[in-house]
């Protein structure tokens, strides 16, 4: 049984997808054993909590710098036995030392097709906001693991969106999530729950 960790920041609709899922049995053989936010008002450790999932706040404010609060978190993720770590809606860069730790074990779910949109700055509303500024008819959503570059790792799944003409940021924002991110995140995290995925190379295989 694979056990998750779920970083989140925000509203937690990706982590609502992955225990719903779970919950369908469309993923099996996987867990979510806690829910941890650097944000204590975050709406995701409501969903978690009412899901009867363990959730907490790990903050940056609470500790002297940086490297403290990184060291913290990843101590928590490895005291629960954590194996795999998902990021949805996390809004903390991942320092090479959790990296390290978890190589390959981190998977994030991006709201673009990347190479597009993507790297830094290209978060939330801004990815959307650049996907229509740029005139795209096709966006998306990607999950990748995570390296230590920014939204650089080798990637696992894609799925496209087709903007509409009168697309706003919100509503594309809403479209993505809808028709990508909620679909391929859970896929993701069954795959890997269930060892159909390798890499080699930067290139994700995956089995059936
Ligand atoms: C999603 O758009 C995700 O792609 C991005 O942050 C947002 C999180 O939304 N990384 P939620 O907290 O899962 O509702």
């Amino acid at each position: 049984m694979l056990k998750i960790g779920v970083l989140v920041s925000g509203g937690g609709t990706n982590l609502q997808a992955i225990m719903d899922a779970i919950d369908a049995g469309e993923i099996t053989n996987a867990k979510v054993d806690i829910v941890i936010s650097n944000n204590a008002s975050a709406y995701a450790l409501e969903r978690a909590r009412k899901h009867d999932v363990e959730a907490m706040c790990i903050a940056p404010k609470d500790y002297p710098d940086r490297e403290a609060f990184h060291k913290a978190l990843l101590s928590k993720l490895q005291e629960r036995g954590v194996d795999l770590i998902v990021l949805a809606g996390y809004l903390v860069a991942i320092p090479p030392m959790m990296v390290e730790a978890y190589p390959n074990k981190i998977i994030n779910i991006h709201p673009s097709l990347i190479p597009s949109f993507c790297g830094v700055g290209y978060y939330g509303l801004h990815v959307h906001e650049a996907a229509l500024k740029r005139g795209v008819k096709v966006t998306g959503a990607t999950v990748h693991f995570v390296d230590t570059g920014t939204d650089t790792g080798p990637i696992i799944l894609q799925k496209a969106v087709k903007i509409e003409p009168d697309d706003t940021p919100q509503s594309l924002q809403r479209s993505v999530m809808e028709k990508a991110e909620w679909k391929i995140l859970p896929k993701a995290i069954n795959l890997i729950a269930n060892g159909k995925i390798s890499v080699e190379d930067h290139i994700v295989t995956i089995s059936d």
